[in-house]
């Protein structure tokens, strides 16, 4: 048998690997505007036409590039950034693998013109699949321009795969703000189309939050700074009355560069708890700089994700510094100030850190309780282990294991990643009841939260908020695919005005929400005009309702495994749902329960809570001693 490896030629080697480093138009963009960033640029343009699909150029005034360095730049491991494994961790620069450049030349078709202050001359390169097809010199200011034409031109797969130009432009917007923000100093714009969507003068960090954020936040922002000698953190935290229904606009920076981490997310909600509701979240931007040997960035392709060398420590001093922030603009009470005195005065706070210094912080009290707190974050949520308890309180008593509807709905809670697969939820099969709910009995409301309603063979207890999400979403997910929803045109159309980021997302839900019977069309530069809301809707507050919705989008928007329907009809339903604290008419509540048991899947929500739980007459009798 003849031999049958062989390698790759380099520009198929080149597309393979391209796919890491730039999946959709957005990535490119986040590449090209940190290398202008590491470029020491005060100016990025960034430019795009049909959301990135047909050019992606930046413009930056940095510190261009040499002939040579032009044609290098893009071969792949080409980088100027480290020579040698030890400055892998002394990373301060935004790139340090040199492949973005080989990626973006592998799947686009590249022009670049740099020139050096101290060249005379530019140089100028077009590149297609890899190879350089054009090479001279060129008139041109100072510092680099890169245009990526024609993305995914060569692999239509890819190319394909794509969204809508709303939502290609949206990831643009979201990682175009991810590098703005982290450098404030640094004049920024967007053109998309040949409008210009941001304009963004160079200023203060706080200016810059309200120039991205919009002016809601101004004079609603807390400075955050607390420096030890191993971590610094800075930057600013919305006041609770900012905290929105769901994460929007939240943001953490290590060594200037955007991370997500649900890790320090809870120090920060961990600090705000008890000063605002629940279930609400409060704005952040916090800078986080430390010795990058004590980071790891190399986790992630797209460093995204990084590790840290002790996040334990970096979990403390965030709490503590939002902890001391908050109560320095007396926005906790008293008693929270005494405490955060005493964090104050911690050694790991107040001290330079060594090894012994750490050593004290981790046995410290404050230290302890975070850990256990951080240990409560992995806790299954409390709907799981309520109803362990229920399945314990049903065992001690002696009584026979569940039934089979109450073991089906301890099923459903047990893997919620089965029933929150919108596939198995929306096409399940029908849910076996094997009971009914007595038609004559009277309903009745608890606590202005739970429905009692009697049945054939004992009782259900439901839970109005839950039941009424899942009738919603069936409806939401119907409507979507084709049944048409009551629209209620509005008298006098309203327009609205939205912050960029939102408006920029609003336009990407526009053609769902029409279905959703939402008539809402574009109207200039970030603003809207409703002509119409769902029939079931108050009217009267549009804007707050849009908003709210935008923000509970966002909270599912993390979530890769759910498509944009999927998140849009979530969203709706948690938020049109009926909340607890309301009460119900007796109409209303049969409606309800009517409309619940009209589903398809009426025991659970899409999110995988159960929306009611069976008692059963025989059960109670054993209970009371007597089956
Ligand atoms: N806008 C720019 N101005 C000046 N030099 C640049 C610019 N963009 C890229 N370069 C040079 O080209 C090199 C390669 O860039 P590329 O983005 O491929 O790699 P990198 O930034 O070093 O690492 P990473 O792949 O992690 O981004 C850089 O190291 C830098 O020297
Ligand atoms: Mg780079």
């Amino acid at each position: 048998m003849p031999d049958i490896i062989s390698l790759l030629p380099d520009n198929i080697a080149n597309q393979i690997a391209a796919g890491e480093v730039i999946q959709r138009p957005a990535s490119a963009v986040k590449e090209l505007m940190e290398n202008a960033v590491d470029a020491g640029a005060t100016e990025i343009k960034l430019i795009i036409n049909d959301a990135g699909k047909a050019l992606i150029q930046v413009i930056d005034n940095g510190q261009g590039m040499s002939e040579t360095d032009a044609r290098m730049a893009f071969e792949r491991h080409a980088t100027s950034k480290i020579a040698n494994i030890d400055d892998l961790f002394k990373i301060r620069t935004m790139g340090f693998r040199g492949e973005a450049l080989a990626s973006i030349a592998a799947v686009a078709q590249v022009e670049l013109k740099t020139k050096r202050p101290e060249d005379d001359a530019g140089t100028f390169i077009t590149i297609e699949n890899s190879v350089v097809t054009r090479q001279e010199p060129i008139a041109a200011t100072n510092g680099t321009s890169i245009a990526m034409k024609n993305v995914f031109f060569n692999v239509p797969a890819r190319r394909n795969f794509l969204k809508s130009n709303a939502s290609e432009t949206r990831h643009i917007v979201d990682e175009f703000i991810r590098v703005a923000m982290a450098f404030p100093a640094i004049f920024f714009s967007l053109t998309s189309n040949g409008q210009e969507v941001f304009h963004l003068e160079k200023g203060s960090l706080k200016q810059r939050i309200v120039q991205i954020l919009g002016n809601s936040y101004n004079a609603k922002l807390v400075a955050v700074q607390e420096k030890t000698d191993y971590v610094n953190i800075y930057g600013f935290v919305g006041k609770p009355e900012t905290a929105k229904k769901t994460r929007g606009d939240q943001y953490f920076f290590v060594n200037s560069r955007f991370i997500k981490s649900a890790y320090l997310n809870h120090a920060v909600m961990n600090a705000f708890q008890e000063i605002i509701a629940p279930d609400s979240f409060p704005a952040y931007v916090l800078f986080i700089d430390l010795d990058p040997a004590q980071i790891d960035i190399n986790v992630h392709p797209t460093k995204q994700e990084i590790k840290f060398e002790d996040e334990k420590i970096v979990y403390a001093f965030i709490h503590a510094a939002i902890k001391h922030a908050l109560a320095q603009f007396s926005i906790t009470p008293a008693l929270e100030f005494d405490l955060d005195i005493s964090i104050q005065q911690l050694d790991a706070v107040s001290k330079p850190f060594t090894a012994d210094k750490q050593e004290a912080a981790t046995s410290s009290e404050l230290y302890k309780n975070f850990t256990q707190k951080n240990q409560a974050h992995f806790i299954s949520p409390t709907n799981k282990s309520e109803l362990k308890h229920w399945r314990e309180f049903y065992e001690s008593t002696g009584a026979s294991p569940a039934t089979p509807k109450f073991e089906s709905l301890l099923d459903s809670i047990k893997k919620p990643d089965a029933s929150s697969d919108p596939e198995t939820s929306q096409t399940g099969p029908h849910h076996d009841l094997r009971f009914q709910v007595l038609p004559d009995a009277p309903l009745l409301q608890l606590h202005q939260c739970y429905i009692v309603a009697a049945t054939n063979r004992g009782y259900i207890l439901v839970h109005q908020q839950l039941a009424h999400e899942r009738v919603l979403y069936e409806r939401f997910t119907d409507a979507l695919k084709g049944k048409s929803m009551a629209v209620q045109r509005s008298l006098f159309p309203v327009t609205l005005q939205f912050a960029t980021p939102d408006a920029v997302l609003l336009a990407d839900l526009l053609e769902e929400l029409q279905l959703l019977g939402y008539q809402i069309e574009p109207f200039g530069k970030d603003a809207f005009v409703v002509q119409g809301t769902p029939a079931d809707t108050e009217t009267g507050d549009e804007k707050k309702a849009i908003e709210s919705l935008l923000e509970q989008y966002k909270h599912f928007s993390s979530d890769v495994k759910f498509s944009k329907r999927e998140k849009l009809v979530r969203a709706m339903a948690y938020q049109q749902a009926v909340k607890n604290g309301q009460s119900l008419a007796p109409a209303e509540m049969e409606s309800l329960i009517t409309g619940l048991f009209a589903c398809t899947q009426p025991n659970v929500t899409a999110g995988g809570n159960p929306t009611y739980i069976e008692f059963k007459n025989d059960y109670l009798e054993k209970l009371f001693g007597r089956g």
